[in-house]
């Protein structure tokens, strides 16, 4: 048995440039792009927060004031809606202020995930965290960021979310070697990032949600740069399997790549669909769509 202290941080990597979003990221933060009428990241703090971590450090870079000012507190607009009498508005502006407890700190040279999350060493000191990020929004009744606290809380150890993907698109991701534990739970036996299809050693990728041991910041300190010439979170985790067991949650549904447009656009979709002042105006609209355009199969 390792640590069994409890988690209460999290750690939110946003640092990246957001090229493949571009010219929307151009000026503006990726993790600000809009999900519905919600920036991005907001969807990861609510989640964090709805799994009891409210301590909250978001690792930034040059260029992403504007997440800064959004969990803040905004006087003018405040006081322009309590004048308007949008009282509804008001509140929703007040709770992105309240929500948690959010620190921010630079990762002045972006040279890849690792590095990113050992710059948070300091902030997290000797507790186990966890690590969320912003290109993966889980849906809102994804319990798999619980399932993970509670898989550390079992055994005192790191575990690393998985989903398994087809074969083809296993390279855009960290992929892992799996020893069964029981439904839903493995070991991992090693570890790789990004392989090629053919030398991948399961279909099991590594989606944005860890929970760490504070070990894993001994083993950032050791990694040196790997695939695509980053220092690569999945080469600590490879390093701290030397020493610690980590498991991998396998889940199946509930989560958006939106670094990807495609994902990006169906979130959009789906998460306007479940709003009770959308989703009838959307399905019309779609269902318009599909019929205009001759959508449909058959
Ligand atoms: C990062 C990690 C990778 C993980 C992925 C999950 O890759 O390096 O191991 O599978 O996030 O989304 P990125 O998407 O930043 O290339």
């Amino acid at each position: 048995m390792g640590s069994t202290r409890a988690v209460t941080k999290a750690v939110i990597p946003a640092a990246g440039l957001g090229t493949r979003f571009l010219p929307a990221t151009k000026s503006q933060p990726k993790e600000m792009l809009p999900i519905v009428d919600k920036p991005a990241i907001q969807y990861v703090i609510e989640e964090a927060v709805r799994a009891g971590l409210t301590d909250i450090l978001v690792v930034t870079g040059r260029g992403k004031r504007a997440i800064e000012d959004h969990f803040d507190r905004n006087f003018e607009l405040e006081y322009y809606l309590e004048q308007q009498a949008k009282h509804d508005l008001l509140k929703e502006v007040q709770q992105t202020s309240e929500m948690a407890d959010i620190h921010y700190i630079r990762q002045r040279d972006p040279l890849g995930l690792g590095h990113a999350v050992s710059v948070a060493r300091e902030h997290v000191g000797d507790e186990p965290f966890a690590v969320l990020l912003g290109d993966d929004i889980m849906v809102d009744d994804s319990q798999l960021l619980r399932s993970m606290i509670d898989t550390h809380a079992r055994y005192g150890r790191s575990a690393l979310a998985l989903k398994r993907v087809p074969q083809a698109e296993i390279s855009a991701y960290g992929c892992v070697e799996p020893e069964p534990v029981h439904d839903g739970l493995v070991q991992v036996r090693s570890i790789v990032e990004k392989p090629a299809p053919e030398v991948a050693p399961s279909d099991l990728a590594v989606i944005g949600r860890y929970v760490f041991t504070p070990e894993i910041f001994d083993a950032l300190d050791r990694i040196t740069p790997g695939a695509g010439g980053e220092l690569q979170l999945t080469d600590a985790i490879g390093l701290l399997l030397d020493t610690q067991t980590v498991y991998g949650c396998v889940f199946e549904d509930g989560r958006y790549d939106i670094g990807q447009k495609v994902d990006f656009l169906r979130a959009n979709i789906e998460l306007a669909l479940d709003r009770d002042d959308l989703g009838g105006d959307v399905a019309e609209v779609l269902r318009r769509i599909v019929r205009e355009r001759g959508l449909l199969d058959g």
